[in-house]
């Protein structure tokens, strides 16, 4: 994947998110100085503001590694127990979608958590014995979009718990400028500001649309990425001037049309443009909610008459 050459490798390239930053260097410091590992790592908050990327810098910085893998993927107790005894003191695992670990996964992390101890059940009912081995120790970052959604023994484990906020104009603008001059894609600065602006917040699509923005340049032979050329592309790739795609577009649009703007319940939301109802909680609302396009009420969602206005139902 290209993402992964466009991610800054160390603390002080990564650009946004300052007081995680301010924290997470502390912490590093303060762990370093005694020769332990960091504490457990909670980060949460939507998709692409940087999670996975934070976790391998810490890796980085505290000069160890880092495994990467996610709750879906550890369904059985035997594929958390082979991360375990894989570990090299030091490491970093970095568990994405940590609320929806299975129960025996999440069980077995305690004591590791802990105590950095692994408790194995050998056998089966009367005959069962019960190993207890130790581990090295560990730093344990789990990410998540729903720290609501996390049991609290878990949640209890972590002695860092961290948001991550939606970036900056600014900030956005920079991780434009950097990312392009990685792909060696000339961008003006007010191209790259009207890229970053309708990158709802996020530098996952800031980088994404500068991608899709840099092959309309090229295909169309127009040179550098100025502001026209990315209006003109991000107009072609259906994001409009507040970074809305259709998706964000037709759930508005369908709050308004049929529901009379809300209140409506997520599940009637979900049946009525086809989307699973946790991807618009995790995706879509949380930057709808951010620039006032959406509310969230006891009895339902309401589109705002700032999302009327913006979709030209005024
Ligand atoms: N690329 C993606 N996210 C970034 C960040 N926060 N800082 C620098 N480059 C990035």
């Amino acid at each position: 994947k290209q993402e992964e050459g466009l991610r800054p490798g160390r603390l002080a390239d990564y650009i946004g998110q300052k007081d995680l930053k301010a924290v997470l260097e502390i912490a590093i410091e303060a762990a370093k100085g005694r020769g332990e590992t960091m504490d457990h790592l909670l980060l949460y908050g939507p998709p692409g503001l940087g999670k996975t990327t934070m976790s391998l810098i810490l890796a980085t910085e505290m000069g160890s590694s880092c495994k990467i893998t996610s709750a879906p993927a550890l369904e059985r107790p035997r594929d958390i127990v082979g991360i375990l005894m894989s570990l090299k003191p030091g490491d970093i695992i970095f568990i994405d979608e940590i609320h929806r670990l299975s129960r025996m996964t999440e069980e077995l992390l305690y004591p590791a958590m802990e105590d950095f101890r692994l408790d194995i059940t050998i056998g089966k009912g009367q005959t069962a014995k019960t190993r207890s081995l130790p581990l090295p120790p560990f730093t344990l970052v789990g990410a998540t979009t729903r720290v609501g959604s996390l049991s609290s023994p878990l949640r209890d484990r972590f002695g860092l718990i961290q948001r991550l906020r939606f970036y900056e104009l600014d900030e956005l603008i920079l991780i434009v400028q950097r990312t392009a001059e990685l792909l060696q894609a000339p961008v003006t600065p007010d191209g790259a500001e009207e890229i970053a602006r309708r990158s709802r917040g996020t530098p996952r699509i800031a980088n994404r649309l500068l991608k899709r923005v840099r092959d309309f340049a090229q295909v169309k032979k127009l040179g550098e990425i100025t502001q026209p050329v990315a209006v003109e592309a991000l107009e072609v790739f259906g994001v409009d001037p507040m970074g809305l795609d259709w998706a964000d577009r037709l759930m508005l649009g369908v709050m308004i049309e049929q529901f009379n703007g809300g209140p409506v319940g997520l599940e009637a939301i979900a049946a009525a443009t086809g989307e699973d109802s946790q991807t618009i909680e995790d995706v879509y609302e949380p930057y709808l909610l951010q620039i006032g396009y959406l509310h969230r009420t006891p009895r339902g969602r309401v589109a705002t008459p700032n999302a009327r206005k913006h979709l030209g139902y005024e």
